[in-house]
């Protein structure tokens, strides 16, 4: 069931679009940012509130990569593969992150500290490699800046 709170942020959206259900991605992130993530049983409650079936729904998410169906660690690293960063060194940053974190990709770290994705561009191609942190973008990415950069994220 959506909180009140919950439920009152997404429907404040209502007024920003012509018709409730474009606010489908909004609706996800609100929950998320409550929750952490979006549960099915979120899913279905959302889907209530906008007219929406869950599968839907799943469908927007799952072209969303900014929405979570599983629950995520305290933070998310997106590290970028795309075009520029993967000539610019992405494969040694990806690995010196595995290493740090001792997860893959798609993984969270068991402290439940991190958990490690990949993104396409970000568009920082001009200070490649490029990755985020949360809502933080960590640009020109060199071995030595990987450590204490994720000294910051506790
Ligand atoms: S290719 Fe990585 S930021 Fe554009």
């Amino acid at each position: 069931m959506l909180t009140p709170e919950e439920r009152a942020e997404i429907e404040a959206e209502f007024s920003n679009y012509p018709d409730k259900k474009a606010t489908c991605i909004d609706a996800m992130k609100i929950v998320q940012k409550h929750r952490g993530w979006v549960s099915d049983e979120a899913l279905h409650d959302v889907g209530e509130l906008l007219d929406m079936s869950a599968t839907e729904l799943d469908g927007v998410a799952s072209f969303y990569n900014l929405i979570f169906r599983q629950p995520v660690g305290r933070h998310v690293i997106y590290v970028c593969d795309s075009v520029s960063c993967w000539i610019m060194g992405y494969e040694r940053i990806r690995q010196l992150l595995s290493e740090h974190l001792s997860v893959e990709l798609g993984e969270t770290t068991p402290d439940q500290r991190f958990t490690f994705l990949p993104i396409v561009c970000l568009g920082a191609c001009d200070h490649a490699p490029a990755m985020m942190i949360d809502d933080d973008t960590h640009l020109d990415l060199e071995p030595g800046k990987i450590e204490p950069i994720l000294d910051r994220y506790k």
